[in-house]
């Protein structure tokens, strides 16, 4: 509950331990065993914080954090030790919105494919480093070409493209083996077989969304419904540091603040950096330490502290501890650690005091107002205001649909996105292979005619030139034909001349001796004598 413009968490004897408003920025940390009282102080704080105007956001992982709507029962026990109804201690129900990755308990809660980034979403689909970078190179292709990636129907149209023409894209960007994009739809098919394609999709949640406050201008309540999502731990804690890193980019610094603009509350906190790789570790952290810069106070809430790594844990400037178990010797080593983060309380020792406390208490220590850890004390935290445990399936369904953020997110949309933009790449290319076939079929037949013209012409030319020879040939044979003509002429009169004037003389002679039969024989035989 909020005392005097800060958050009053428990009560010792006299004693009062609060969280500073302007230092809830600094993050925190409760951890404790199985029914050692989490929840119930996430409560607590998420109440205060509502009080304050400070939207909330929190993951409901058993179902028990619902009954936040409700007005509180049962606490008066608690409510009378501490003397709380005369500091104005009531119960209330306080404003809330329920949001669902699987849209049944909850407002859909939907991101896009690319606002999840290669990075995280190689850690969704389980890929290893290889496929990891393919997906990068791929997110930046789409980039690149303007093709949004929405869904996961985006995602596989984009992995097709790279898969088909793969030498294409392998001269600008790398070889990308096609058993590798192949191992990668793989991975998307199967999220789809498992409902994760759900996630996926437009419209996508506008992070401000969670900046909400009521009528009475208390925060909002943002509860997301993680008993479903909390079996695939990948993809429960995947999304919530998607939601970190969207709260990073997207606000503005504003420095140290009065008090936070949003408090998130990160609960099975240990799943977060389960088998994840150093590179997101380190994202983790990076983000965790720059996002107190932008009003954001996060609060890791987990079993044992020691599942969170160091370099995040030494962000977390308010603790609060509630019971270990130390049956084993690593269970003592965790408890020694536990204790030794704290500033020690010459009072008690905290080693011993974190393995007795009882429900609901905690060795606590919160940032003063110079930003230094307080000594620990050991208190009781407050009952919470609200109920505690769920609610039913119409409450929440009344309350689901009379949000103002039901109206926006209920119902998915499908954008022109990659899918439809690369099918249209797709009829495009294959009218320019067909066009392209018909233009090598033109240009090959042009050839043809062009070779079968040009053997034509070296046909006649060669032609006109045998003629031409012949011609020549027969020229020259016409005028030795001539020539002997001439020759044969000459000789023929010649023949003739003195053929006949022999036969003449002969004939005078033939007639002499006979008459025309001596003629005729003497003309022929001088005759063919020149002849030959
Ligand atoms: N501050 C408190 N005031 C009153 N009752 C409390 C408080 N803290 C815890 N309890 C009681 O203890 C029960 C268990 O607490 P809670 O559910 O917070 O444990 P938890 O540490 O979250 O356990 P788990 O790890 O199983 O989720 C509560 O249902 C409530 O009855
Ligand atoms: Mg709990």
């Amino acid at each position: 509950m909020v005392k005097n413009g800060k958050i009053l968490i428990a009560k010792a004897d006299e004693k009062e331990l609060f969280l500073l408003p302007k230092m809830a920025n600094r993050h925190g940390l409760i951890a404790g065993a199985t029914g050692s009282g989490k929840t119930v102080t996430l409560k607590v704080l998420a109440e205060s914080f509502s009080e304050m105007g400070v939207p909330v956001f929190l993951a409901d992982v058993k179902g028990d954090l619902a009954g936040m709507v409700c007005e509180g029962s049962g606490m008066e026990e608690r409510i009378e030790k501490f003397g709380l109804s005369d500091e104005g201690f009531s119960y209330k129900k306080f404003p809330a919105t329920f949001w669902d990755l699987y849209g049944k308990n909850g407002i859909q809660l939907r991101t896009t494919v690319s606002e999840m980034g290669p990075i995280l979403l190689s850690r969704i689909l389980g890929l290893n480093d290889l496929q990891s970078d393919i997906l990068t190179i791929a997110f930046r292709i789409a980039d690149e070409n303007g093709w949004f990636l929405f869904d996961t129907k985006d995602l596989k149209a984009l992995l097709n493209e790279l898969s088909n023409n793969n030498k294409d894209y392998a001269e600008e960007y790398g070889k990308m083996s096609p058993q590798s994009i192949s191992a990668i739809l793989r991975s998307v098919v199967s999220l789809e077989t498992q409902g994760g394609d759900i996630f996926f999709g437009e419209p996508a949640l506008n992070i401000t969304d969670f900046f909400k406050t009521d009528t009475d201008g208390r925060g909002m309540i943002n509860i997301l419904d993680a008993q479903g999502l909390i079996g695939n731990g990948i993809l429960y804690s995947t999304f919530l540091l998607w939601m970190l890193s969207e709260l990073f980019e997207n606000l503005p610094e504003v420095g140290d603040l009065e008090k936070p603009k949003m408090v998130f509350f990160f609960d099975e906190a240990h799943l977060l950096f389960k088998d994840t790789s150093k590179a997101l570790t380190d994202k983790i952290e990076q983000v965790v330490k720059l996002i107190r810069s932008k009003g954001v106070g996060v609060y890791f809430i987990t079993q044992n502290p020691k599942d969170i790594p160091d370099g995040v844990l030494a962000q977390l400037g308010n603790k609060i501890q509630h019971a270990l178990h130390a049956y084993t010797p690593a269970d003592q080593k965790a408890v020694k650690a536990a204790a030794e983060s704290f500033r020690e309380n010459p009072s008690f020792s905290t080693f011993d005091a974190i393995m007795e406390l009882g429900t609901g208490e905690g060795v606590i220590s919160c940032l003063d107002e110079g930003g230094i850890p307080c000594i620990c004390e050991r208190a009781y935290v407050l009952p919470p205001m609200s109920r505690i445990g769920g609610i039913d399936d119409s409450m929440r369904d009344n309350i689901i649909k009379s949000s103002i953020m039901y109206s926006v997110y209920a119902n998915a949309v499908d954008n022109d996105s990659a899918f439809e933009m690369l099918k249209r790449k797709g009829i495009l290319d294959a009218k320019e292979a067909e066009k392209a076939k018909e233009e090598e079929a033109l240009r090959k037949a042009k050839e043809k005619e062009e070779a079968a013209q040009l053997k034509a012409q070296q046909r006649a030319a060669e032609a006109e030139i045998r003629r031409e020879e012949r011609e020549k040939e027969r020229e020259a044979a016409a005028k030795k034909r001539a020539a002997k003509s001439v020759a044969s002429t000459l000789t023929g009169t010649v023949g003739r001349e003195v053929g006949k004037n022999f036969g003449k003389s002969f004939g005078k002679f033939g007639k002499t001796l006979g008459g025309n039969i001596g003629a005729s024989l003497g003309r022929g035989i001088i005759g063919t004598l020149f002849k030959s």
